[in-house]
């Protein structure tokens, strides 16, 4: 590693070891809800089967991980890698099938225990490496000849009003932000389809299949209680954390994101659309 990658490496696990990964922690069931349809399609996507080892990369609270434990069942083997310590203490508190383990670390660079693996399966979680090319050539060493990488991304900025509307509603108010850099970690880091095929490319894995599709974000509140959410995670809220703002103007701007927020609420309450990669790759 580069002095470079290992500041921006460390940046990245003090960002998830900050108040970032507690928040994670009390609002995974409201993401969870969110991301059922997403999540539905990555395991169909991933074509899993019973007896299979799996690695989740950046599996969080371990919502996917125990979903995978479920479909490859007592003869199979899943192993949950997160770099976040709050994340990885409730995903433990959460495991209760022996096929399910968790390991505390950078996916990236540290060994994991696992080796042969069938799949390395991630919901939003690898677009945060320092090297991504290193470390998904890294993380290809886990899998056997022939075994599978199967993962979700956010797609462009603009296609994801999830993160659009609240840089959009600090823009207005406050005036111009920094855009956010192309393929700099973060969840929109994989945002260009080129990017994706390069780094995997680069980290030798063939037949990469990249489908982006069109799906709904469920969301089970009302539009106040997702305009304060949006402020609190995502892209918005690290702007917010680079600006000294009062409590007036956060309410302003959260006044502001509800009206935002409104324009998508139905007959069956809020449905963000969203436009997701869907990336499957092979140890080729
Ligand atoms: C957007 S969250 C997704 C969490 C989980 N997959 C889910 O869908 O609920 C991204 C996750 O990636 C983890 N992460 C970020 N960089 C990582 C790295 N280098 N190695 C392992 N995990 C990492 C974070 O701690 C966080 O839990």
């Amino acid at each position: 590693m580069t002095d470079d990658t290992q500041k921006v490496a460390e940046q990245q696990r003090q960002y998830w070891n900050s108040p970032v990964g507690d928040r994670w922690v009390s609002n995974q069931a409201t993401l969870d809800g969110m991301f059922v349809p997403l999540t539905e399609a990555l395991m169909e996507y991933a074509e899993i089967k019973p007896g299979e080892k799996i690695l989740d990369v950046g599996c969080g609270a371990g919502t996917t991980t125990r979903i995978l434990a479920a479909k490859v069942g007592a003869g199979g083997k899943v192993l949950g890698v997160d770099i976040s310590t709050a994340l990885m203490t409730a995903a433990k508190a959460n495991a209760d099938a022996g096929s399910l383990e968790f390991f505390e670390g950078d996916a990236g660079s540290v060994t994991v225990p696992l080796e042969d693996a069938d799949l390395i399966i991630s919901r939003f979680g690898v677009m945060f490496f320092a090297d991504t090319a290193q470390a998904f050539a890294h993380m290809r060493k886990v899998l056997k000849p022939g075994g599978r990488l199967c993962f979700v991304c956010w797609g462009l900025l603009q296609d994801n009003p999830w993160f659009q509307m609240p840089l959009d509603v600090i823009a207005d108010r406050l005036g111009p932000i920094e855009s956010i850099k192309p393929r700099a970690p973060g969840p929109l880091a994989f945002a260009e389809i080129e990017y994706i095929k390069e780094f995997l490319d680069q980290a030798k894995f063939g037949n990469i299949e990249i489908k982006t599709r069109d799906i709904q974000l469920i969301c089970r509140h009302g539009p106040s209680e997702i305009a304060g959410f949006l402020l609190e995670f995502g892209p918005g809220a690290r702007v917010l954390a680079t600006l000294d703002i009062d409590e007036d103007t956060r309410r302003l701007l959260t006044g502001d994101l509800v009206e935002r927020v409104a324009a998508f609420e139905g007959e069956d309450g809020v449905q963000i659309p969203a436009k997701l990669h869907y990336v499957r790759a092979a140890n080729a």
